[in-house]
């Protein structure tokens, strides 16, 4: 099965990929797991589509609880969290019990953040159910809820105890959904991996899906090796936020609601190019590129109607600024992405 290893100063953790695990689950969990306590979060699209399959694979071996959330970033808050602690606690759940996400990015942000800070600290596990989680938020530790000024506010790095992926788990996942995961592999392709990118401009549909597993893995693995370089995020893995910048501002002026997390993304790693080419610092044409893949992938690119100011105050609270700077990831050419300090006063120059 393939696999790799996170391997970090404090703490070691297995991600492991693999077609139809989810039917092996509790064989899987029994090997890092002895006690008996397991609480599944999750949301109500995953619980009716798996909560049954996921329940029979552990009820001999554990005693369960789910905890089922409303699918949607709106669930990323602090209210929501309220009521997953109190239905944590509620199970009586201990220190030497485990804590599951069960579902896509947003499960895994609440729940990572819900097991980092109950009891000061529940081991957990990560079982991504969506594109977008088992390329990306399910490793790596970063666990976080929104807050009204903006998103992933209040946080930690909080790494799970292992990351199981089924890619067969995607089969269920609508286009929209799908094309939201693909936002963030075209983003490893932009500031890694030139190879990747150029693959997913010439896939099929149908070869696409042949190299899913794949394509997980070599994320998984460009992830990997920028987290074990920089797990706190004050360097190298700020790269990892290409179009993250604006995306997030996107998303926020439209309530969470107009755009999905990726489609916001893409729509910022293409305006950012767009302003790294204007501004002699991205090769001419990389635009063009990128716009080409965003249209095959169904995904946006345009930057959709905002105020300039309300722009430059949501970018302002970002998590990657310093001080009187703020760092703006862009890239030089399709595969090579860099961090340009920018000072505030300057910021309208990206906008
Ligand atoms: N999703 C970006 C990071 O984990 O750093």
């Amino acid at each position: 099965m393939p696999t790799l290893n996170i391997n970090l100063p404090e703490k070691k953790y297995p991600i492991l990929i693999k077609k139809g695990m989810l039917n092996h689950i509790g064989e899987e969990i029994k090997k890092i797991y002895k006690n008996k306590k397991i609480a599944i979060v999750t949301d109500n699209n995953v619980e009716k589509i798996y909560g049954q399959r996921i329940k029979e694979q552990l009820r001999n071996d554990f005693e369960i609880k789910m905890i089922v959330v409303e699918p949607g970033e709106k669930s990323k808050s602090i209210s929501v969290l309220q009521n997953v602690y109190e239905e944590l606690l509620d199970f009586e759940i201990t220190r030497g019990d485990l804590i599951m996400a069960f579902g896509g990015g947003v499960v895994g942000d609440l729940t990572g953040f819900a097991a980092a800070t109950l009891l000061r600290g529940i081991p957990f596990i990560q079982v991504p159910t969506s594109l977008l989680a088992q390329i990306d938020s399910s490793v790596g530790g970063k666990v976080a809820v929104n807050l009204p000024k903006g998103k992933n506010l209040v946080g930690n790095f909080y790494h799970p105890k292992a990351v199981f992926i089924d890619p067969e788990l995607l089969k269920t996942l609508d286009n929209r959904f799908f094309c939201d995961g693909m936002a963030e592999i075209i983003k490893y392709g932009c500031i890694r991996d030139q190879n990747l990118f150029d693959d997913l401009l010439n896939y099929t549909k149908e070869e696409l899906f042949e190299h899913l597993e794949k394509i997980i893995y070599t994320c998984c693995h460009i992830k990997k090796s920028i987290v074990e370089r920089d797990e706190l995020d004050t360097g190298e893995r700020m790269l990892l936020n290409f179009g993250h910048t604006l995306g997030h501002a996107v998303e926020k002026h439209y309530r969470y609601e107009k755009y999905t997390h990726g489609e916001a993304v893409a729509i910022g790693m293409y305006h950012i190019t767009k302003k790294g080419e204007a501004m002699g610092i991205t090769e001419k044409g990389t635009k063009n590129f990128i716009k080409e893949i965003l249209c095959k992938y169904d995904l946006p690119y345009e930057m959709p109607p905002m105020d300039q100011e309300e722009i430059i105050k949501t970018i302002g609270l970002d998590k990657k600024n310093k001080g009187q700077y703020m760092n703006m990831v862009l890239i030089k050419k399709i595969g090579e992405s860099f961090i340009e300090k920018i000072h505030r006063k300057d910021i309208e120059v990206l906008i």
